[in-house]
């Protein structure tokens, strides 16, 4: 039996498994508040808040959901204390350590995207590794955004274009949607089809910009570390119910 047959006989059953966002986004916030309201340090939150997501990602897998694209540190977060900006760097590079030989084995092609070359030598390191080590597998893309701004993104989409004009490779009116989407971190991937947002929050936060042109956006009130399988089966339903209209009547 293959690995996709035994997943979507774990689908539940309310799921039409034809209907299925082929690639889901998630802005995994509200850990800061999960932990609050448990009178625990914010870091705890961060904690759980990657347990969520390994629940998350094999969920996508058992399921038949191709993509997983998460908001894990925005260009903007910088902007936290350093003590939790230094926890957070820890925990990305505990985590890709930690975690290579289940990805491998879960045959989870990962992607790290983001301003890469201004994280922690160490991190990078480690994100390059887990990368190459699974960069032939074959089954769920798994893309964490790490220093990862949408604005950011699509300005040196537009540097790395207007070089090319410069050098006469490519002439100004040859630029259309798709030879900028082929620059962005995300080239190889189809846009989401469901974003979801945790905690109640209803913005982007300079998260995938262009791709989510014609995302479902589905917001709940849980917090990231809440978000279990259920909340996940429910954040579907919803997806399934929705009539995407891509502009048409
Ligand atoms: C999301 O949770 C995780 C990151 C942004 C790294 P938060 O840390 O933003 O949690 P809240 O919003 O303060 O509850
Ligand atoms: C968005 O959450 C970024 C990530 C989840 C990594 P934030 O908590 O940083 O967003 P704002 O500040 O509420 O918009
Ligand atoms: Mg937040």
């Amino acid at each position: 039996m293959t690995s996709k047959t035994t997943s979507l006989i774990e689908l539940p059953a309310d799921l039409d498994c034809t209907q299925l966002p082929q690639h889901v986004a998630a802005i995994m916030d509200g850990n800061g508040r999960w932990a609050k309201q448990r009178g625990f340090p914010r870091m705890m939150g961060h904690k759980r808040g990657a347990d969520a997501l390994r629940d998350l990602l094999r969920c996508c897998k058992d399921w038949g959901i191709g993509a997983l694209t998460v908001y894990a540190f925005s260009t903007e977060n910088w902007g936290r204390s350093m003590e939790e900006v230094d926890f957070l760097m820890t925990l990305f590079e505990n985590l890709f350590q930690l975690e290579l030989a289940e990805m491998v084995a879960e045959e989870v092609k990962l992607e790290v995207v983001g301003d890469l070359a201004n994280l922690p030598p160490s991190l990078y390191d480690a994100i390059d590794r887990a990368k190459t080590a699974t960069q032939d597998n074959q089954g769920v893309r798994f893309t964490v955004a790490i220093n990862y701004g949408g604005r950011q993104e699509i300005v040196r989409a537009c540097q790395a274009i207007a070089t090319q004009v410069q050098q006469g490779l490519i002439k100004a009116i040859e630029i259309d949607e798709h030879l900028l989407s082929k620059h962005l971190h995300t080239a190889d991937l189809p846009d989401p089809d469901l974003l979801i947002r945790t905690s109640g929050e209803m913005r982007i936060s300079n998260f995938l910009l262009w791709q989510l042109a014609y995302a479902e956006i589905y917001v709940t009130d849980t917090l990231w570390p809440d978000f279990d399988r259920r909340a996940f089966h429910k954040a579907l339903l919803n997806y399934q119910q929705r009539h995407r209209r891509f502009g048409k009547a």
